[in-house]
Order: C-alpha cells, then sequence, then structure tokens
C-alpha cells in the first residue's frame, strides 16, 4: 500500500465488509497546519474490545480466504512513522472510527494516489449504502453525498450507469481541482 488512497478504499471497505449503512469519509490536508489526516466513520457492527485490541495485528483478520489483514496495520505504521496519530474507536453494533494523521512534510509520508478515482469507485458502487466524502484543504472543501446523488437519480438510473459515472467523474475532478 504505497498510496494513501489505498488505505481509504481499504478502511471503507472494512467499514462495507462490517455491514455499515452509513460510511463518513474525512480528509483534511493541510499545509498551513503541517498535517494530513484521514478519517473513517460507520455504523457498522463494530468490534468488541478483544477484537479492537488486535485490529493493528498484521496477523488479524475474520476474512476466511486471508492470514494476514494488513490494511489496518500497515496504516497505523505509516501515520507513526510520519510523526503522526493512530485511533480506532469501535463499539459492538453502534460502529467504528479510524483516525490517521500524518506530518504533512514527512519525507516518508507517501503520495495521496489517484484520489478521484478511488472517490468515483467507491460511490459508484455505493447503490446499498451511504456514504459521505468531506475532503478539506487551505483553499476550500469538497463534500460528496451519495445520497444527494441518489436524489437527483431517482429510483429509475443507477449510480454505476455509464451517464452517471461519466458525469461524476466530471464533478469530481472539477471539486477536487478547485481545492488542490
Ligand atoms: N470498520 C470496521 N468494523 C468492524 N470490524 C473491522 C473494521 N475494520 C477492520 N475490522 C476488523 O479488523 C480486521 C483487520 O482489518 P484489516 O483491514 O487490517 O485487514 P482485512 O480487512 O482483514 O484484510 P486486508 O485489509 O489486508 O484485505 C478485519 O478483518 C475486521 O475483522
Ligand atoms: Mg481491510
Amino acid at each position: 500500500m504505497e498510496e494513501l488512497s489505498y488505505h481509504i478504499l481499504d478502511l471503507v471497505q472494512n467499514s462495507i465488509r462490517a455491514k455499515a449503512t452509513e460510511v463518513e469519509v474525512e480528509i483534511e490536508d493541510s499545509e498551513k497546519k503541517d498535517e494530513l489526516i484521514i478519517k473513517v466513520k460507520d455504523n457498522g457492527i463494530g468490534m468488541d474490545k478483544e477484537t479492537l485490541r488486535r485490529v493493528t495485528d498484521p496477523f488479524y483478520t475474520t476474512k476466511k480466504e486471508k492470514k494476514v489483514g494488513l490494511g489496518v496495520s500497515l496504516l497505523k505504521e505509516t501515520a507513526l512513522l510520519c510523526d503522526g496519530k493512530f485511533s480506532i474507536k469501535s463499539q459492538p453494533k453502534k460502529g467504528t472510527t479510524v483516525l490517521a494523521k500524518f506530518k504533512r512534510s514527512h519525507i516518508d509520508l507517501p503520495t495521496i494516489g489517484n484520489l478521484e478515482d478511488t472517490i468515483l469507485s467507491i460511490i459508484s458502487s455505493s447503490q446499498t449504502f451511504d456514504i459521505v466524502f468531506k475532503i478539506k484543504t487551505d483553499k476550500g472543501e469538497f463534500i460528496l453525498d451519495s445520497k444527494d446523488i441518489k436524489k437527483e437519480l431517482g429510483d429509475e438510473i443507477p449510480l454505476c450507469s455509464p451517464e452517471v459515472i461519466s458525469f461524476l467523474r466530471e464533478y469530481i475532478n472539477s471539486g477536487i481541482k478547485r481545492i488542490f
């Protein structure tokens, strides 16, 4: 996982696997504060204390086909390597919040990668859950809420239809460009 976008994708996939119906992704990239924050909050099945204790262990996973669960442990390692912070709060049946903070100017900070395509791929597959992206820089904020898009589209047009995808691509690209 060389790029931070992959971590965002992993966290959202973790939330979906945990049966979340609402996911909130917050990204704050501030040159002024010299920090980059990634926060993903969900209302999924959550974790009990024992699971929570093990979630940053690379050998912990509840995926049957795998022996290692690298997503969260790698994110924590990278955040701490970059003079940042890492925390997970979780409550069974309530949900989970993962927060990773990085020192933006740290030499080991991975690139953000293709944030636009990551958002697009998540949002276009969000037919069965709702997700809101809040992306903030020193220049401004870009918010994208799947609920708003679904409201606009009505029941007939699926989020993954080609026309919707090409509209969303434009919309996300220009939104991101405006603030980066
Ligand atoms: N948001 C979440 N809600 C509930 N459980 C979670 C959440 N995120 C992670 N977990 C639990 O922690 C485990 C480890 O997560 P992690 O992302 O590190 O690995 P993984 O998803 O199992 O595998 P990988 O990310 O390498 O494909 C998961 O298998 C899951 O049991
Ligand atoms: Mg994972």
